[in-house]
């Protein structure tokens, strides 16, 4: 029997994807990342030239006019990005961490409402499950949805929310009935021109500075009834499995990070001089190279095998999920720092972006769930 050699080989359709994301990456995003970080502001370049290529919502299939890319092309797409600008990977990951609960729950027509305008660039789309009092334990939220005639109207607030103020669309998790905990939760789709949906202040942040992050406000917020995902009481269960498609993203951010803070120390340290030979030549740094790329290797391929994985519906899909965005995150906060190490006082200034990927790199633990909560996910698949 013929046994293919292409197992654990990236199709070329995905190696082209690469090549592509890269070359937009670093001649149009690239340039812009210092600023955007000490200026914290909004990466608009990366957005229009991401719009431009058609690459910040490629996962969008095809009868919602989308590219329809598959979850490894779309995990290629956010790692490229963040290799160079953390912040703007935010733009693609984003962008289908907000669609992800329509494409696995909405009606056919809420579907055909809202994706076409993610696939075209025209509209971004955030997703809003955290509050003040309800972040590891997502399903103790408190903001309310309740029926009025054919409309639902929104009170509460949300909070952490990516990308709020800049997208068009939100999809909100809100509470219909008190009593069933996380069976009493829906998710709805609220539109930014909506009455009663107001955007709150930024957040002053560690790292991804250009990324914005905001409350958002539901006050006495009125939007038809059909813009509900799903049935009622299905939003919790929709905003988990959401979670499966999308920790691989934030994943592939880590690990992107982690490349591009690799790639400048290795051209650091071979041209640097000290002790008349180049730092390349000490084996204490060799040794660290390698054990760098090392960990970001493994790490990439358990982000495309959860990728993989959950766009098949691998039984495994929830535990594999946790592990590779886990994985990938440490691997990014340790490979960061390190690579600050290798280049020594110049790592810590701001004249290289090692040290703004060392503190992007951070979020990546906090994020689609702190590390603590993909242990336990990770956990619970294994022990139940
Ligand atoms: N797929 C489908 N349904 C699921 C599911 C999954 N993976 N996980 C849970 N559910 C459903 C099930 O219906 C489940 O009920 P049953 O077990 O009876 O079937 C129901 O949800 C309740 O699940 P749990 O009992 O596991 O709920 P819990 O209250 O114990 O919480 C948790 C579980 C894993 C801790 C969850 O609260 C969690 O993931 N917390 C972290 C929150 C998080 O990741 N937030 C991310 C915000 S987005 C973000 O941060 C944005 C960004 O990066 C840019
Ligand atoms: P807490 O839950 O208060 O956790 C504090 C600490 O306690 C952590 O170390 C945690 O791991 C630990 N802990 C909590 N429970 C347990 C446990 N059971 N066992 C062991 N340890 C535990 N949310 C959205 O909905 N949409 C977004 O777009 C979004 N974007 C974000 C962007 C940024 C920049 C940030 C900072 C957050 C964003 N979030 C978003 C929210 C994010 O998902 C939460 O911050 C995260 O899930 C953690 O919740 P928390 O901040 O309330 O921390």
């Amino acid at each position: 029997t013929a046994i293919s050699t292409d197992l654990f080989t990236l199709t070329e359709d995905h190696r082209a994807v690469r090549e592509a994301i890269r070359d937009l990456a670093e001649h149009e995003i690239a340039p812009h990342a210092a600023d955007v970080d000490e200026r914290e502001r909004y990466p608009i370049e990366a957005q229009k030239a991401l719009t431009a290529a058609g690459f910040q919502a490629v996962h969008i299939p095809e009868e919602y006019e989308g590219a329809g890319a598959d979850a490894v092309a779309t995990v290629i797409v956010i790692e490229e990005v963040a290799r160079v600008c953390g912040s703007s990977s935010l733009i693609p990951a984003v962008n289908k961490l907000g669609s992800m609960p329509l494409l696995l729950s909405a009606s056919e027509e809420l579907k055909q409402q809202v994706l076409p305008s993610i696939a075209s660039g025209e509209a971004m789309i955030s997703y809003a499950l955290s509050e003040r009092e309800a972040g590891s334990d997502a399903a103790a939220m408190r903001t309310r949805a309740v029926r009025d005639g054919d409309d639902w109207v929104l009170n509460g607030t949300k909070c952490w929310i990516t990308n709020a103020g800049v997208s068009s669309w939100y999809t909100v998790m809100a509470v219909t009935d008190p009593d069933k905990r996380a069976k009493g939760i829906s998710a709805f789709v609220v539109h930014a021109d909506d009455p009663g949906f107001v955007v709150g202040s930024k957040e002053r942040k560690l790292g991804i500075k250009g990324s914005p992050t905001r409350e958002i406000h539901f006050e006495n917020c009125r939007i038809p009834g059909d813009r509900i995902v799903g049935e009622p009481g299905t939003g919790f269960a929709t905003a988990m499995a959401t979670l499966d498609h999308t920790r691989p993203t934030i994943g592939a951010q880590a690990i992107g990070l982690a490349q591009g803070a690799l790639d400048v120390a290795i051209g650091y340290i071979k041209e640097r001089r000290q002790f008349g030979r180049h730092l390349a030549e000490f084996q204490g740094l060799q040794f660290m190279v390698a054990d760098m790329a090392m960990q970001i290797d493994a790490a990439r391929t358990l982000v495309y095998q959860a990728a993989a994985a959950a766009e098949r519906g691998d039984a495994n899909k929830t535990y594999l999920s946790a592990a590779a965005k886990c994985l990938a995150s440490d691997v990014a906060m340790k490979v960061t720092v390190d690579a600050v190490q290798l280049l020594g006082g110049a790592g810590y200034t701001r004249d290289f972006p090692v040290e703004r990927m060392m503190r992007d790199a951070k979020i990546t633990q906090i994020y689609e769930g702190t590390n603590q909560v993909q242990r336990l996910v990770m956990a619970r698949a294994l022990l139940k």
